[in-house]
């Protein structure tokens, strides 16, 4: 289902201002390759909020070749140094994004893990300014407990895809994907320990603040 003015999306990407040239080859990998990175105008998002929430731990869940990483990493640098955890289970993603991240300057505030995303998020003992879920829908709600466990208070939960190019509103979509991202939107919702509202950009941004 097409959600939005097929002009919108190319619009509010070119408002963008040009990136660096590490993070253009990315957008053109993507382009070529169909591999689903957030795209400039969610990873500038998510340099504001990162930026706004002075965060300088973030845990990223499903990171790919290091695009949305790219855009973390950026902020937290500029708000003094941190880290950002990058978390994806195949090893030559991982390979790839530490090559893009290098060539950008940026792995002195990244860590870069080959792991199934919410086994290493409970394997750790600590809490994150930011956790950022971007991993196999079917599994966004058994995420959300160990996700919340690990977010300060006062930290904000971010979520990709939770409008799901549109299936979510369809009533008669009922395939595990579809039904995971609705319930974990709901969970996030009704949850009186967040504050939640969704930006309806590209495929919808859920933002959520840990009270
Ligand atoms: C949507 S893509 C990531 C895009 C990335 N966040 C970006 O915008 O640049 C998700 C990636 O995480 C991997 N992935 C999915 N579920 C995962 C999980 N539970 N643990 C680790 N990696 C996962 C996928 O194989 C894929 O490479």
């Amino acid at each position: 289902m097409d959600l939005f003015h097929a002009r919108l999306m190319p619009y509010l990407e070119s408002l963008v201002p040009p990136r660096h040239p590490v993070l253009e080859e990315m957008e053109a990998r993507a382009r070529a390759t169909g591999f689903p990175i957030v795209g400039p105008a969610v990873g500038q998002l998510f340099y504001v909020l990162t930026r706004l929430a002075g965060a300088r731990r973030v845990f990223e869940m499903g990171s790919g070749y290091g695009y949305s990483t790219a855009w973390f990493a950026l902020a937290v640098r500029e708000n003094g140094g941190g880290v950002v955890h990058h978390v994806v289970w195949d090893p030559q993603l991982s390979r790839d994004a530490q090559q893009y991240l290098g060539r950008m300057g940026l792995v002195s505030v990244v860590r870069f893990h080959v792991a199934e995303a919410v086994e290493y998020l409970a394997s750790l003992h600590e809490a994150f300014d930011v956790v950022f879920n971007d991993i196999e829908k079917p599994a966004y709600p058994d995420a959300l407990p160990v996700i919340k466990s690990h977010l300060r208070s006062g930290g904000l939960l971010l979520a990709d895809n939770v409008l799901w190019y549109g299936r979510v509103l369809d009533r008669g979509a009922r395939d595990a994907a579809t039904e995971a991202i609705r319930q974990f939107t709901r969970a996030v919702f009704t949850d009186p320990d967040f504050a939640a509202t969704v930006v309806p950009l590209r495929d919808g941004v859920l933002v959520a603040y840990r009270r």
